[in-house]
């Protein structure tokens, strides 16, 4: 292995790391192994350089000590939604479209895209005081359900394809899988698709004025709980609507804004 751009400071000269040990963190080796790892974890900082050379090992022990710590240290949603970038394949809709190699999305990134989310309890949405609360601050006074499956959806194939066409809302699109799963797929600032997959326990708020699409997934069936604020409208602008006051607004404020964050696995396998 070839070590590159070895940064010395100014002031010094390059033996200025006169001490080395080496650490091999694994269960099996170290003491209170769990207890360190959180020490590790915690927020800090250091009077001096902290310098490190992995000789051996990968993101992937990362993910194990972080799963180690539990729940605490992992956000909940990662269990029942899941965002990555799509590839360019005409293949039926309902596959995942994962690119090669995969790319998922961060909670963050889709955060900056103005697409909000929840992990709910859908076993008790009846009683759950977070869903309460959520209506409450939003102002979600509106709430009903949609089935979708082949089953239970009159005219289902045309209705699949008008979900699947790309269109806009004037107001915020809210849906709450209670069962079953599904993908949304909004578009990202340089007009990339991200897929957005949810599962039961899933809510998740699409802007007023960005473009998605909806579909199911191969197992051809979800249950959403649809909310909105006040009486409800559910009409879709299919693109081009971009003269839209929604539109304009949703560039404004989330398109034309920098800082767009980098991509990182957002996954929780
Ligand atoms: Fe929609």
């Amino acid at each position: 292995m070839r070590m590159t751009q070895i940064r010395t400071r100014s002031d010094k000269t390059e033996d200025i790391y006169s001490y080395m040990d080496m650490l091999d963190l694994f269960p099996e080796k170290v003491e209170n192994y769990d207890e360190k790892l959180k020490r590790f974890y915690t927020e800090h900082i250091h009077g001096d350089e902290e310098i490190r050379y992995c000789l051996k090992g990968s993101d992937r022990w990362f993910e194990q000590a972080r799963d180690r710590m539990g729940s605490e240290s992992k956000d909940p949603r990662e269990e029942v939604i899941q965002a990555w970038y799509m590839d360019d394949s005409d293949a039926d809709q309902r596959l995942p479209h994962h690119r090669d190699p995969q790319e998922f999305v961060s909670f963050e990134k889709l955060d900056e895209l103005g697409v909000l989310s929840w992990r709910l309890d859908a076993d008790n949405y009846e009683t759950d005081p977070e869903l309460k609360k959520i209506r409450e601050d939003r102002g979600y006074s509106y709430m009903d359900f949609c089935e979708v499956c082949p089953e239970k959806l009159p005219n289902y194939e045309e209705k699949i394809k008008n979900f699947y066409e790309e269109h806009l809302h004037t107001d915020e699109e809210i849906r709450y899988c209670v069962a079953g799963s599904g993908y949304f797929d909004v578009r990202d600032r340089d007009e990339a698709w991200i897929r957005v997959w949810v599962k039961k326990g899933a809510m998740i708020v699409l802007p007023a004025g960005i473009y998605h699409r909806f579909t199911l997934d191969s197992d051809n069936y979800i249950k959403a709980m649809r909310l909105f604020v006040g009486d409800p409208v559910w009409t879709p602008f299919n693109r081009p609507h971009d003269h839209l006051p929604a539109r304009q607004e949703y560039v404004d404020n989330f398109v034309n804004k920098a800082g767009c964050g980098p991509a990182v696995d957002a996954t929780a396998a």
